[in-house]
């Protein structure tokens, strides 16, 4: 496409780039260095984002936004991004109205998407699926979550959450013990986190969850090989004690294909009266959402909504910038945001 080609080439695109291509597949994809690039960038469309200034860059440019699978905030989120620079957003939700459901492959697809638009943003039920579109085309793929794998823009934006809120309280990221509850062995943002996190120095990570969700061995390896204290806990309780955040997940229930969800129990659930007997005044309570709300999910509970260390809801308006700045870095425009920019 030609807008991407017409941009001039920055350095952190070509350093966060796949296969010599701009594009968000994994959070492997970072260092510590360029990861916090990126976040800068992210401060940079804070004003933006809120419509205190107005930038244009991506006056005529065209994001595919291709949801195979349910979402309400990265695909809104996504979309929004792209039209607060000035773009415009095309979007087909589901396989039932796409052509997939006539077959059409993933090649096919993303061969077609690429004569339309100058970014694509892809969400699809199967791990590598993502990957396998994007090496179809040289437009910029972004993974929204490809089943089981990674969400590499929702990792992006918890660690931009959790920067902030340890701004405000005066704490580092470096040092963090950082509690992760809940599903993790079909989550995908916390494989995606526990990995961007492990860019950072001297991190402990207690993995909460019964024994038949815990974190897959090679993401637990790869922290502990980094140099991380990592714990595996099947205890709600004892797991919390000194946690600077807790990250709690939804059990992917639609995952569990052929599969028993097994002991997955109120014992799990956080709530006010667990918060308030095992968590830190300062402790920061995290969820990609959306958080199950159906009885017996054993969900985050609804009675820490007024908790201010509840920071779900600042976590998801912080998906805004950090989705500008991957657009703005992976279009190339990222150095002309700040020119660009003027009063509403
Ligand atoms: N966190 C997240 O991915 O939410 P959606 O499924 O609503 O996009």
């Amino acid at each position: 496409a030609g807008y991407t080609q017409s941009v001039v080439q920055t350095g952190l695109r070509d350093r966060i780039s796949a296969n010599g291509r701009p594009q968000l597949l994994s959070v492997d994809q970072f260092t510590r260095e360029s990861v916090g690039e990126l976040l800068r960038v992210a401060d940079i469309m804070q004003p933006i984002a809120r419509r205190q200034k107005v930038c244009r860059v991506l006056e005529g440019a065209v994001l595919a936004n291709l949801f195979f699978e349910a979402s309400t905030r990265t695909r809104v989120s996504f979309g929004a991004a792209f039209c607060r620079l000035g773009g415009s957003v095309c979007d087909t939700t589901g396989f039932s109205f796409s052509s997939m459901a006539k077959g059409e492959s993933i090649y096919d697809t993303s061969r077609v998407i690429a004569g339309y638009a100058d970014a694509v943003v892809v969400r699809h039920p199967e791990k590598g699926s993502v990957a396998e579109f994007a090496r179809a085309t040289n437009i910029p793929v972004i993974n929204g979550g490809d089943g089981p794998g990674e969400h590499p823009s929702q990792a992006l934006l918890d660690l931009y959450t959790i920067e902030t809120e340890f701004s405000r309280l005066g704490k580092l990221v470096d040092g963090a013990h950082v509690a992760m509850v809940g599903d993790l062995k079909y989550g995908r943002t916390v494989h995606s986190l526990i990995k961007l996190l492990a860019l950072y120095r001297g991190m402990k990570f207690t993995l909460i969850s019964p024994p038949s969700l815990e974190m897959p061995a090679y993401l637990i390896e790869h922290a502990s090989r980094n140099g991380h204290v990592v714990e595996v806990s099947n205890s709600l309780q004892e797991g919390l004690r000194g946690a600077d955040v807790v990250y709690a997940t939804r059990i992917q229930k639609e995952r569990f294909v052929g599969e028993e969800l097994e002991g997955y129990t109120s014992d799990f659930q956080i709530t006010a009266a667990v918060v308030n007997a095992y968590c830190k005044a300062d402790t920061i309570i995290m969820h990609p959402l959306p958080r199950d709300s159906r009885e017996g999910a054993n969900d985050l509970s609804t009675d820490l909504n007024h908790d201010p260390r509840l920071a779900i809801f600042r976590q998801t308006d912080n998906g805004i910038p950090v989705r500008m700045a991957i657009f703005a870095t992976l279009l190339g425009v990222e150095n002309q945001i700040q020119r660009n920019m003027r009063d509403v």
